[in-house]
């Protein structure tokens, strides 16, 4: 029988240490009997596996994008089969996700990976990938009759949490790390009203605050510890499927920050596959900043066993975290797929910025890490020639336009050169001269059109 029945009376809670199965969740969303992060999971699919028929939902799916009701023209309410159930009447959504999959030309003959695809998440209503989470997490808020929602933040979560919060009447509380977040995002938060707290500590030190507050307060945490952020942050690989077609790519990349976004999209695949809408796994692989590379270390120097927080530093502020949540969850997923973890430089942040951007594409800098580190990935052959690639960027250029500025204009570095950032290790020439190549600093001239044929000229010999 083929049937797209919803899964909603199969969702359940699950602790991912211990098993444990919750009827509900407590206020920080961790194991009540040992501390560790709660999952959904559907036993439905396996104790009835005709439950859901991969070709009729694959139908569905692709009819609601013709369809007029909100929650069909949501890139992420589109595949609720998939999802816990909400009721609709408690769904806030800003028609997120449905973000487009371009092909990346000149970052392809660069990396000399000529199938090279980037799925925009920064082409969210907020301008990033938290949007796709947030929708559903804060919708499962509503539900839960919370009149005020709360978050820790490196700015993109507090931005979208704000938004979903002020489209869903409910007041957000903000907490961030003073003068460490783009003025982009903290604007974000003020203008959809936003009680912003900026903390004198650093992400790591916002989560201990927050973790402590909801103990004591009735608000509703929106951190991806929050298993409905993970839910619905799944349908980005779902969606990325549907646009190839449900042929799966070889690799997938992916930023790792807090490492919720590498969860849920490996989460997204290993269900996939269980449900046969995909016959094979893509190798999802992780890459962090080197100056913010817990997870980096957990894997290569502790083989999985622990993970060791740090003081975290980079550009890219958005990953500046030190001691990451879903570390576990992200390993598992690292397991599942086969995939790699690894590590670049502020350098080659900033050149590979400025690559996605010359491709007519941009992004901001920890999406940049994705480049990068593919570059990392082909030099050790991890990466083949002949394999096709999906970047998850993560963010909108404009999210960050100071870095981009400062990178143009060769200041991006001053006071803290590459070498001279945490963790930055021995700058590279060959990627200090291609980011030369890549600077396009604006030219101030006089009102005068012979100025500015002068320059034209100019640029066009050195073209
Ligand atoms: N890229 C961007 C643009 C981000 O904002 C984040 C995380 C990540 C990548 C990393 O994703 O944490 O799921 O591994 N930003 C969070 C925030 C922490 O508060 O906005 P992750």
């Amino acid at each position: 029988m083929s049937t797209t029945r919803t899964a909603e009376a199969v969702s359940r809670l699950r602790c991912i240490a211990c098993g444990a199965t919750p009827d509900s969740a407590g206020q920080d969303f961790r194991c009540a009997a040992c501390g560790d992060l709660l999952e959904f999971f559907f036993p439905g699919w396996t104790f009835d596996p005709l439950a859901l028929d991969p070709a009729a939902l694959k139908s569905l799916w692709l009819n609601r994008r013709t369809s007029r009701d909100a929650l069909d023209q949501s890139g992420v309410w589109r595949f609720r089969e998939l999802l816990p159930h909400i009721p609709e009447e408690h769904a806030i959504t800003l028609r997120e996700g449905n973000t487009p999959l371009y092909r990346l030309p000149r970052c392809a003959r660069a990396t000399g990976v000529e199938n090279l695809h980037a799925k925009h998440q920064g082409m969210n209503p907020t301008a990033s990938f938290k949007d796709t989470g947030m929708t559903f997490a804060a919708s499962s808020a509503h539900q839960g009759r919370f009149s005020w929602v709360a978050c820790a933040s490196t700015g993109n979560t507090s931005a979208s949490m704000a938004a979903y919060a002020a489209r869903g009447n409910m007041h957000s509380l903000v907490l961030i790390p003073e003068g460490k977040i783009s003025w982009g995002k903290l604007s974000q938060a003020l203008d959809y009203g936003a009680l912003t707290c900026q903390l004198r500590t650093d992400f790591d030190g916002c989560v201990r605050i927050l973790s402590d507050l909801v103990r004591q307060k009735p608000v509703c945490l929106l951190n991806s510890v929050n298993p409905y952020r993970i839910e619905g942050q799944k349908t980005a690989a779902i969606e990325l499927l549907e646009q190839l077609a449900w042929e799966p790519p070889d690799h997938i990349i992916v930023p790792g920050g807090n490492l919720g976004n590498s969860s849920a999209i490996g989460k997204a695949l290993v269900e996939m596959r269980e449900l046969k809408l995909i016959s094979r796994l893509p190798k999802l692989s992780i890459i962090q900043a080197q100056g913010a590379n817990p997870f980096y270390r957990c894997v290569r120097e502790f083989g999985g066993k622990k993970l060791d927080p740090m003081t975290a530093d980079t550009l890219a502020t958005a990953i500046r975290i030190g001691n990451p949540a879903s570390w576990k969850k992200a390993l598992r997923v690292l397991k599942a797929t086969g995939g790699e973890v690894e590590q670049v430089t502020e350098l080659e942040i900033a050149v590979a910025k400025a690559e996605i951007g010359a491709d007519g594409i941009g992004c901001e800098p920890a999406s940049a890490v994705t480049l990068a580190g593919l570059k990392k990935l082909r030099r050790s052959g991890f990466v083949k020639p002949g394999e096709s690639v999906v970047l998850i960027l993560t963010g909108h250029a404009l999210k960050d336009p100071d870095f981009t500025i400062k990178f143009h204009r060769g200041d991006l570095f001053d006071g803290t050169s590459d070498a001279g950032t945490p963790g930055a290790g021995t700058p590279d020439e060959a990627e200090a001269a291609q980011a030369k190549c890549l600077q396009r600093a604006p030219v101030v001239l006089e009102a005068d059109l012979r100025a500015v044929i002068g320059a034209l000229d100019a640029a066009e010999r050195n073209s």
